[in-house]
């Protein structure tokens, strides 16, 4: 048949491939089964006019097939058919869960008595029409269907939209709870911080009193065997607090730190070799470097703390045993990339120790890195060793996290910053304190304006052979230097009510450019606030290190 062909052919639209695929997708199919081509040609003919999707079966089989790969508005279906016949085949639709309400017209030309209709409403039909075929009728009864089929997929897609929204919702509001949360975690990380920084710095001092006291106290009781074994028993009471505080100064990241640039393929081997012979055989400890792995700049001594916390920690978490795995590699964080750390865009290096033990709770997650959370038993854990490298990282320029599900181990990972320059040669061991060869030709201006602390600092310094100066503050320091009092080191502590270390450093440069200069404190915010480099002693610290300090510093 002819059809009439519009005048002109319409200019297509700029996006004329993407519109009729998407007319094509809502267009409904109608299936037309007979094993006779000249009846579907017939069939066809006549539906054309519906603009919708025609397609052609032979057979019962074929007819079944295509229900298989797509879903169809209706089926028109030849009754008299060989092998399967329209009875046969729409029972087996009907079977099918998808295809079961599946609207069927028979089609037939013989079997106009009842029973025959009867069976035939029976296999499923929802109508019968019969040959020869009134075009108008089928198109009409076809077109209900049609109109039927396409409600049902509009409804179907609209819930399927709500239901995405929903969804949609419902991640929005879980991501805006736990940036919240986050947010709360932050504050109150910050607020717990500034409180122990603050008691900290304070025992600091005291404890370099205490400790000072007690090392001079050791010295002098040195005839008495017993009275030494007190002296040390106190000192050691003074190191654990010390070390207590320490690790609190480590958390509100005001420990005093010096990063250098630090090669991790040694630090690593080295801890697992460490480790190997403290964690007892039950645990494997491998080491995975990536190439090239680049060094980072963090004080060496406080990363191996790290890194031996959170072995401990592991080894805590596999009672009977399982594996460890330090790993090292690469990492670029990109201005608006998805990094799960909160650090400046930068390069960094990703050092991960993870273990095979029993995993976290949410709730342990959630607070691990909160100061004094613990979940060991009293006398076995401070919950001190993550807040510690929790302040560590952050206080290095980078971060930490902890990926965790209780029974599926722990993985925390930890992000420094990469550095470019060259290591710097190890520094001497710490010896034991006696007057220093050459010490009596030395003079140290020793500066502090904590009378006590002060008190101890001569002492020692005395006792290891130095002539000193002291000074209570920067202005009497600063006196002295200009009256022309040879000095060789200035002994400083870097936060005083007068003016910082720092300054009368520089000053006391300037008038006497030969002088060396040994910062002391318990507080590093001033000393990398000033963005300084030279040469500090962390407060409390023993005589040995005092002694050890100088010897490197007069060379
Ligand atoms: N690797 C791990 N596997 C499972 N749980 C861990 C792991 N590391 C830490 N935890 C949990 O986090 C808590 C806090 O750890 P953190 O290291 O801060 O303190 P601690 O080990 O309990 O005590 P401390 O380290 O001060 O001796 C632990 O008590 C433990 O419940
Ligand atoms: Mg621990």
């Amino acid at each position: 048949m002819m059809r009439a062909q519009p005048a002109a052919i319409p200019t297509e639209p700029p996006d004329a491939e993407a519109a009729p695929a998407a007319e094509a997708d809502r267009r409904a199919g109608i299936l037309i089964v007979d094993d006779d081509p000249r009846n579907r040609l017939a069939l066809a003919e006549i539906l054309s006019d519906l603009g919708e999707e025609l397609v052609q079966a032979g057979s019962g089989e074929d007819a079944l097939r295509q229900l298989l790969r797509r879903d169809f508005a209706v089926v028109l279906l030849d009754v008299n058919m060989p092998v399967l016949d329209g009875y046969e085949t729409a029972a087996l639709i009907r079977r099918r869960q998808r295809s079961r309400n599946l609207p069927i017209i028979f089609l037939t030309a013989y079997s106009k008595d009842d029973a025959q209709i009867s069976r035939g409403y029976l296999a499923g039909a929802v109508d019968y029409v019969f040959k020869p075929i009134d075009p108008v009728i089928l198109r009409s009864k076809v077109a209900v269907f049609v109109e039927l089929f396409k409600k049902t997929e509009e409804v179907k897609r609209k819930s399927e939209a709500e239901r995405q929204l929903q969804l949609e919702n419902l991640r929005v509001e879980t991501e805006r709870r736990k940036i919240e949360q986050q947010l709360f975690q932050a504050q109150k990380m910050e607020a717990v911080g500034q409180l122990t920084g603050g008691i900290a710095h304070d025992f600091n001092n005291m404890l370099t009193v205490v400790i000072g006291h007690l090392n001079l106290l050791k010295r002098a009781v040195k005839n008495d065997p017993k009275l030494v074994d007190r002296a040390q028993a106190a000192l050691q009471g003074a190191m654990s607090c010390a070390e207590l505080t320490r690790r609190l100064l480590a958390f509100s990241r005001q420990q005093p730190l010096q990063p250098k640039a630090v090669e991790l393929g040694a630090l690593l081997s080295t801890m697992a070799d460490l480790l190997r012979r403290t964690l007892g055989e039950s645990i494997a400890i491998d080491v995975k470097l990536a190439p090239n792995v680049a060094r980072v700049f963090v004080d060496p001594a406080q990363l191996e703390s790290a890194l031996l916390n959170l072995a401990l920690n592991a080894r805590d978490a596999m009672p009977e045993g399982g594996r460890l795995r330090l790993m090292a590699e690469n990492r670029i964080v990109r201005p608006h990339g998805r990094s799960p750390f909160d650090v400046p865009p930068g390069a960094y290096v990703e050092i991960s120790v993870s273990d095979t033990g029993t995993g976290m709770s949410e709730e342990t997650l959630r607070r691990a890195f909160e100061p004094f959370y613990t979940t060991k038993p009293v006398g076995q854990g401070t919950g001190l060793g993550l807040s510690m490298i929790y302040g560590f990282a952050k206080q290095s320029g980078g971060d930490v996290r902890i990926e965790s599900q209780a029974g599926e181990g722990t993985n925390v990972r930890l992000l420094l910053p990469k550095t470019d320059s060259a290591i710097e040669a190890p520094a001497l061991p710490a010896e034991a304190p006696s007057p220093q060869p050459g010490a009596a030709e030395r003079v140290i201006l020793a500066v502090e304006d904590d009378a006590a602390v002060r008190g101890v600092a001569v002492t020692t310094l005395r006792e290891l052979g130095y002539n000193v100066i002291e000074a209570p503050d920067a202005v009497s320091a600063l006196e002295i230097l200009r009256e022309g009092r040879h000095v060789d080191v200035l002994f400083t502590d870097v936060a005083m009510p007068d003016g910082s270390g720092v300054d009368l450093a520089r000053e006391a440069q300037r008038l006497n450019p030969t002088m060396r200069v040994l910062y002391t404190s318990g507080y590093s915010t001033d000393w990398q606030e000033a963005g300084m480099s030279g040469d500090l002693l962390p407060k409390p610290y023993h005589d040995a290190e005092l002694a050890d300090a100088l010897r490197r510093i007069l060379g």
